[in-house]
């Protein structure tokens, strides 16, 4: 998967794109992922990327150009490749970001994000340039690129090969509609705090039920409306 971003603040993602799962992603070649500094496609002398919004209001609004620019010549860079490619808008007005939305995306070979920061960004983007607008939660933040990062991560580890042991993402919370099952390591007895016998019985079938019973009960209890 190749994963475009476009932002004013490139640097915000050196720490998260440089560390863990997504780093050795990108060292095995299992994603290519390009922070792009939009203002390297403003026009104006001094790379100035916002404006004051029509009909007044409060700060500053996201010029639609520089995006309009970026994104034409990503497109261009990538024509040869025929990539099948989403381009994404990252805005609290958007859809909710979930597990079903990251497994979606994660079947794109070319995902192409676009932050904004100040008031937001000029409404012809969202319009006529990004496939879709995606939300990573009901709460306004400062910019898209926390958002852009939350996507990566949920996105890249459910690349093949990205994460070291293949079924890692394959009963975790919301893979089918229910929470996970509690987990324990050693030791079996800290400070009289108990793992449960049955884990401890080598009995696989009654491990697997109990895990089962368990992920329905945490699921009642702690996100019923998961259950259908
Ligand atoms: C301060 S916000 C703009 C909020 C906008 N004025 C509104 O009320 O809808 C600036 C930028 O942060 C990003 N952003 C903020 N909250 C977000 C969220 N919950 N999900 C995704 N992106 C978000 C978007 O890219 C947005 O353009």
């Amino acid at each position: 998967m190749r994963i475009d971003v476009l932002t004013i603040f490139p640097k915000m993602f050196d720490a998260v794109l440089g560390e863990s799962i997504i780093k050795r992603a990108k060292e095995k070649k299992v994603v290519e992922i390009n922070i792009i500094d939009l203002r390297l496609f403003s026009k104006d002398k001094h790379r100035k990327v916002d404006d004051k919004p029509f009909g007044g209001g409060p700060g500053m609004l996201m010029n639609a150009e520089p995006f309009f620019e970026a994104v034409n010549y990503i497109r261009k860079k990538t024509k040869d490749l025929r990539l099948k490619t989403r381009t994404l808008l990252l805005g609290p007005k958007g859809r909710r970001f979930d597990q079903a939305l990251a497994l979606k995306l994660s079947r794109y070979e070319h995902v192409v994000l676009l932050c904004g920061h100040y008031e937001g960004i000029d409404e012809r983007v969202a319009k006529h340039l990004a496939d879709e607008e995606i939300s990573i939660g009901d709460f306004v933040l400062t910019g898209g690129e926390l958002p852009a990062m939350v996507i990566i991560d949920g996105v890249v580890r459910l690349l093949p090969g990205a994460l070291g042991d293949e079924n890692s993402c394959k009963d975790e919370s919301f893979s089918e509609d229910l929470l996970e099952c509690p987990h324990y390591t050693r030791p079996a007895d800290y400070n009289g705090m108990k793992v449960p016998d049955v884990l401890l019985s080598g009995d696989h079938e009654k491990i697997e039920e109990w895990r089962k019973k368990e992920a329905v009960r945490i699921t009642k209890k702690k996100r019923p409306d998961l259950l259908k």
